[in-house]
């Protein structure tokens, strides 16, 4: 099969979708690899490497060309006319954007967006949420260190003992377990809350202290079990708890990161808008829902309201870090496990022969398949 690797070109993103490694077993299943001319140059990829592991170098139209095109994000609607009808297209094609998802079948190609694949043990290995909030829970914790102005660890010197920094995680999946990993290595004291009681343990075994909202009512208690293993909007009573737990302790906090998410919704905001008239000055809020939050005085913020998408801004000398593609700022092991993501998914889609078998009996395929014969396959 003609496998195409295009340049990714939206705003801030650096990532590609397949790696000298993924390109030559491609080429040793027997496919034949396109890749754009300095797809890789932002992963630290060069040219030269893809050619070497088998790949063919071709332009942006070649590579939209082919029968199964690899994708990081979406098309653009300039590249769309590009994909050839009947292909198949794979990436991050942001499966709850129900405009793109129409797009994306009006072109007439077959598409799959990975980020909709189930949670379940099969699927680990093309997890792609996984892989890249992972990397992004870890950047978040560097990006913080960085601008806080002090020292995180603890340290004692002939000049003084210095004080450890006081961490708080909201959001304890994929991306805040590994922010507690990271700050614990850096020698942070760390709090987390989450509302899954499934993610005590788990921020426990880390080393960092479980912040308890309990439950009042089976409502709350419901709500909290989540559904697929992902967290259910809660309801406002155990919210209102929250929110008090949560400035109570940003106060005390020299580092907030927040990352908690509701696949399909708007994020739910954890640091109002008076948590951070509350917060010391010089410290740095994380926010990796960025973008993705309530909308606040006509754009849309992340857990936090103020936080804005893209920007660092400072209010009430708090700092606040709004980027929305923190995989991107670690674009080469980004781009390396998310290849190998894809490499699994293509597995699954294409037999030994090299020929094209959607089997929608297989819970992954079913689960992904967001276009198909022109029409959306997928609920957004
Ligand atoms: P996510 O990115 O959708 O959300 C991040 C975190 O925010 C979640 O832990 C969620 O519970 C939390 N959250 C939502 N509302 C909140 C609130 N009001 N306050 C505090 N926290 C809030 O989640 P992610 O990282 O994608 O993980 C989702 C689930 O999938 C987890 O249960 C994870 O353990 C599971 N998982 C399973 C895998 C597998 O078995 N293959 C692989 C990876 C994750």
């Amino acid at each position: 099969m003609h496998i195409g690797v295009p340049a990714e070109t939206r705003a801030h993103e650096t990532r590609v979708a397949a790696t000298p490694e993924t390109v030559k077993k491609y080429v040793t299943q027997g496919h034949r690899v396109t890749i754009q001319s300095s797809a890789g140059v932002g992963a630290s990829f060069t040219d030269e490497a893809f050619a070497a592991a088998g790949a063919e170098l071709v332009d942006a139209a070649s590579a939209f060309g082919a029968d199964l095109v690899l994708k990081v994000q979406s098309p653009t609607d300039a590249e769309l006319p590009l994909l050839k009808r009947g292909a198949t297209l794979v990436g991050m094609l942001d499966p709850f954007n129900a405009d793109n998802s129409q797009k994306l079948a009006a072109a007439g190609v077959t598409a799959f967006a990975l980020e909709a694949a189930p949670r379940t043990t099969r699927a680990q290995s093309l997890d792609v949420l996984s892989s890249q909030a992972n990397i992004a829970g870890y950047k978040a914790v560097l990006l913080a260190a960085t601008l806080y102005p002090r020292f995180m660890p603890m340290l004692m010197t002939a000049a003084g003992t210095v004080k450890a920094a006081r961490v708080l995680i909201l959001g304890a999946g994929v991306a805040g377990l590994q922010a507690i990993a990271t700050a614990r290595r850096l020698g942070a004291v760390i709090e987390a809350s989450d509302v899954r009681p499934a993610v005590k343990e788990q921020i426990e075994s880390l080393g960092a202290k479980f912040l308890d909202v309990p439950y009042e009512t089976d409502e709350e208690r419901e709500a909290a079990q989540g559904v697929g293993g992902y967290a259910r909007p809660m309801p406002p009573s155990w919210l209102a708890r929250q929110a008090t737990l949560v400035h109570e302790r940003a106060r005390q906090a020299d580092v907030v990161i927040s990352t908690a998410l509701i696949p399909g919704r708007a994020a739910p905001t954890l640091i109002s808008v008076d948590t951070v008239q509350a917060m010391k000055p010089g410290s740095v809020l994380v926010d990796l829902a960025a973008g993705r939050g309530a909308e606040y005085e006509g754009r849309r913020g992340g857990n936090c309201p103020l936080t804005e998408a893209d920007q660092v801004v400072v209010r009430n000398g708090v700092q606040i870090v709004g980027y929305t593609n923190l995989a991107s700022m670690v674009p080469a092991d980004a781009s390396s496990l998310y290849a190998r993501n894809l490499l699994d998914f293509v597995k699954l889609i294409v037999t030994k022969e090299g020929a094209l078998n959607i089997d929608l009996a297989d819970d992954i395929v079913a689960a992904t398949l967001l276009a198909r014969d022109g029409q959306v396959a997928r609920k957004a």
